[in-house]
């Protein structure tokens, strides 16, 4: 566990969602006296600086190859998904141990390394060998898949995207914030829902605004859509397309198309753990189950947060873990997806290394058939019958 250079979760809890106030925090302006101090004009400085320098490149793959940003995974095969992990909280590093404890071949980050991913944050909260957890997967061969990777978020785009690009492609030897990984019987299709996040001051915080970029969904149609067979699709991203409890990115999806292989699509963004049935929020979208793990490192907040009912909720975590300023935060955790050719398991972990939920999916001719192997119901709050998780 990582000794030095943690947060509190006083630090962490409340991180505004814009690219000013983010980077106020980078400062350390906090209050309203800090302004009054030297650390304003770093911050104003550094904001002017951003804001005038705009947005690193958007890394593109050579569309004529059909293969680009196609990695092989072998058969099988254990992947660990985290988000929001970027915080240096200490529930982030107890996330950290028992994902290691595991020994996952490929871990996946879903973005946000806080407060703005600026190269001084990735050293010190996400590159360091006792930082983000490395898969232990050796290429070799057929088997091209990295054993790590990390795809782009909101909070990485308020200081321009400059470090996550750098760092991902020096240290991962990632190429671009998108791409996909599969083996004989799966898929897991990452993609880039952050970019958007950082072009004029503010636009971030409209909903509406967050998208792909067109050459990630080009790709996505050429490179993964294309070919015929019915291998079922995972979808990774770091913002959710439907929410049952905050806002929501409309776009995302319907850039998708309603192709039937998409099964399942994670996310983070939302500092919560929760799981949805299958669910359409848009006729030109995918009918799709979301699977909310937006609770890697950042504490979950807001936990008894009311629900809209029509999003096929089916269940999430609302204990409390403790109190941080007065506010309930619950527990953190992360998913561990365990390929074993046609069958694919799910299992959620909390920080503690306890299983909350494990749902099992057997590859089938046409797509694939779900399960829940077990759950605790003392544990998670239903909004409905478990059953409708994987219906
Ligand atoms: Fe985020």
């Amino acid at each position: 566990m990582k000794t030095t250079g943690k947060r509190s979760r006083t630090q962490l809890l409340n991180t505004p969602r814009d690219s000013a106030r983010s980077l106020q925090l980078t400062h350390d302006v906090r209050y309203a006296g800090d302004f009054l101090e030297s650390r304003f004009w770093r911050w104003l400085g550094e904001y002017l600086r951003t804001v005038l320098s705009g947005r690193d490149r958007f890394r593109e793959y050579d569309l004529s190859d059909p293969q680009a940003g196609v990695y092989v995974m072998p058969n099988v095969a254990s992947v660990a998904l985290a988000s929001d992990w970027g915080t240096g909280t200490i529930s982030a590093y107890r996330v950290r141990d028992e994902i290691l404890r595991l020994k996952p071949d490929i871990t996946m980050h879903l973005g946000d390394v806080y407060y703005v991913g600026n190269q001084e944050e990735f050293d010190d909260y996400f590159l360091g060998d006792d930082d983000w957890p490395r898969g232990s997967l050796e290429p070799a061969g057929d088997i091209t898949a990295l054993p790590t990777y990390a795809l782009n978020g909101n909070h990485e785009m308020y200081s321009g995207g400059h470090a996550y690009f750098r760092s991902i492609r020096e240290h991962f030897g990632q190429e671009a914030s998108f791409f996909c990984v599969e083996n004989e019987y799966w898929r897991i299709v990452a993609l880039d829902s952050g970019y958007s996040s950082k072009l004029i001051p503010g636009l971030e915080l409209l909903p509406w605004w967050v998208r792909l970029q067109a050459q990630n969904i080009q790709w996505l149609q050429r490179n993964v859509l294309s070919s015929t067979d019915t291998r079922p699709i995972l979808l990774l991203s770091h913002h959710q397309w439907f929410s049952a409890f905050e806002s929501e990115h409309g776009k995302l999806g319907r850039d998708l198309g309603t192709d039937p292989r998409f099964l399942l699509w994670f996310w983070g963004h939302e500092h919560r753990l929760a799981g949805y049935g299958a669910y359409q929020a848009h006729p030109k979208g995918p009918k799709i189950r979301g699977r909310c793990i937006g609770h890697g490192g950042m504490p979950i907040e807001d936990i008894h947060m009311p629900v809209k009912r029509e999003r096929n909720l089916v269940f999430y975590d609302r204990r409390a873990a403790g109190s941080v300023d007065g506010t309930q935060v619950g527990y953190c955790g992360f998913a561990l997806l365990d390929f074993d050719r046609e069958a694919l398991v799910i299992s959620y972990v909390e920080e503690t290394g306890k299983v909350l939920l494990r749902e099992k999916w057997i590859r089938t001719e046409d797509g694939a058939r779900g399960e829940v192997v077990d759950y605790d119901p003392e544990l998670l709050t239903l909004e409905r019958p478990i059953d409708q998780l994987v219906a």
